[in-house]
């Protein structure tokens, strides 16, 4: 629910913010089953654009449950909250010229979408980038032990054993991170962002 009596204050706006600041803003979002390495590549490309002095930042879905979203856990309600939070949150950052990289499962078609709309309904761009990796290799990888205790049923609404994974009809990008390196993963993200003049 929305509070009453509150007024839209309109400062700034983004066009004249670029010309300023002299950056475009955007979210680059990822997406991708738990060990399917978007947060590796989301590191470093962030590390990369840094090097290349762009003003970036990481939202990252485990560090942000420590802070932030401390009070959701993964229930499909909780998610959702999750995602509906980091994807106002990138808003702002991209608002704000900067590059937001945000590195989430957001499992859900639908919430994934409305993050879209919300930047897009602002002219702020949103791209979409599928860290695809099939649901064998990850629980191969199981890099935090996570799948197995999942199979086992130690966690229960785990994603990919046994809460959905929504895979993206349309992504911007699609990374297949079991055939391409890091490097070559940050590389195609990187080519995008140029032919599109976002750097
Ligand atoms: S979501 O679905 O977008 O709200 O999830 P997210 O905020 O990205 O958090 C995913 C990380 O939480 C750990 N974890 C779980 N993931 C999936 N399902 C369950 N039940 C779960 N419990 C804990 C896990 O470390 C995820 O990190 P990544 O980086 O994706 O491996």
């Amino acid at each position: 629910m929305t509070a009453k009596n509150i007024t839209w204050h309109q400062g700034i706006s983004y066009e004249e913010r670029i010309s300023l600041r002299g950056q475009k803003g955007y979210t680059l979002w990822f997406t991708g089953l738990s060990g399917s390495g978007k947060s590796t590549i989301a590191c470093a490309l962030e590390e990369l654009l840094l090097k290349k002095k762009y003003s970036v930042y990481r939202l990252d879905g485990d560090n942000i449950r420590f802070g932030l979203n401390k009070d959701l856990g993964f229930s499909e309600d909780d998610r959702n909250e999750n995602i509906r939070r980091i994807s106002e949150v990138s808003k702002l950052f991209a608002d704000s010229c900067a590059i937001s990289i945000t590195s989430f499962i957001s499992p859900y078609l639908k919430e994934r979408n409305n993050a879209r709309l919300l930047h897009e309904e602002v002219g702020l761009p949103f791209i979409e980038i599928f860290v695809d990796a099939p649901l064998h290799i990850v629980e191969e990888r199981d890099p935090k032990g996570l799948y197995k205790k999942a199979r086992a049923g130690e966690i229960k609404e785990f994603t990919g054993i046994s809460a959905p994974y929504e895979k993206p009809v349309n992504p911007e990008i699609h990374i297949k991170s079991d055939e391409n390196t890091i490097e070559e993963s940050v590389d195609i993200i990187y080519k995008y962002l140029l032919d599109k003049k976002l750097l």
